[in-house]
């Protein structure tokens, strides 16, 4: 590609600040991450939509998606094991450089989700504040563009 074609396109990812949510990643483990992100964030969704009293709340539903943050929370090591060259990725460097600390945020999304009260829309809101900060935490030192 010719360098002034590249040095458009960095500009317009530079004005928009979406660069690696519009490229889709290439790589299994990139894919296989994201997808993970993506069912922690259905059942944040889910359950923050049952707290504001967006949606109905089912008993079930929030259990299901309670379980889906615990699940998603402990696959995080085994998803960001390797890191690959993806364009696609949205991953700092810094997640490998500070594994342990990494890894201890990811923690603390299943600690917030396992003391989640699942028992009625008020007690899923009165949880949701502590998911949403883990998952921000983390965003914030770890993830690009967030
Ligand atoms: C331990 C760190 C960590 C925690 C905790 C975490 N995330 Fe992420 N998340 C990341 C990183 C790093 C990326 C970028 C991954 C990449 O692009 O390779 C990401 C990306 C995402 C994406 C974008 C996926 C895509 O397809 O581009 C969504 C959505 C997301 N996270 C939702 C959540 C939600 C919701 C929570 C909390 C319930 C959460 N995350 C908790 C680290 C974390």
């Amino acid at each position: 590609m010719k360098t002034f074609a590249k040095t458009l396109i960095v500009s317009a990812l530079l004005i928009t600040g979406t660069a690696f949510a519009e490229t889709e990643p290439t790589t299994q483990e990139v894919i296989a991450r994201h997808a993970l992100m993506k069912s922690l964030g259905g059942a944040a969704k889910a359950l923050g939509g049952m707290a504001s009293g967006e949606v109905a709340f089912d008993a079930a539903a929030a259990e299901a998606a309670k379980q889906a943050l615990i699940a998603g929370a402990a696959g995080i090591e085994e998803k960001f094991t390797a890191n690959v060259e993806d364009a696609g990725s949205a991953a700092k460097p810094e997640v490998w450089t500070n594994w342990d600390d990494f890894l201890a945020k990811g923690k603390a999304l299943g600690t917030a989700a396992e003391a989640l009260d699942v028992a009625s829309a008020e007690t899923i809101g009165a949880g949701m504040g502590g998911i949403g900060g883990s998952c921000k935490g983390c965003h914030t030192d770890y993830r690009v563009a967030n």
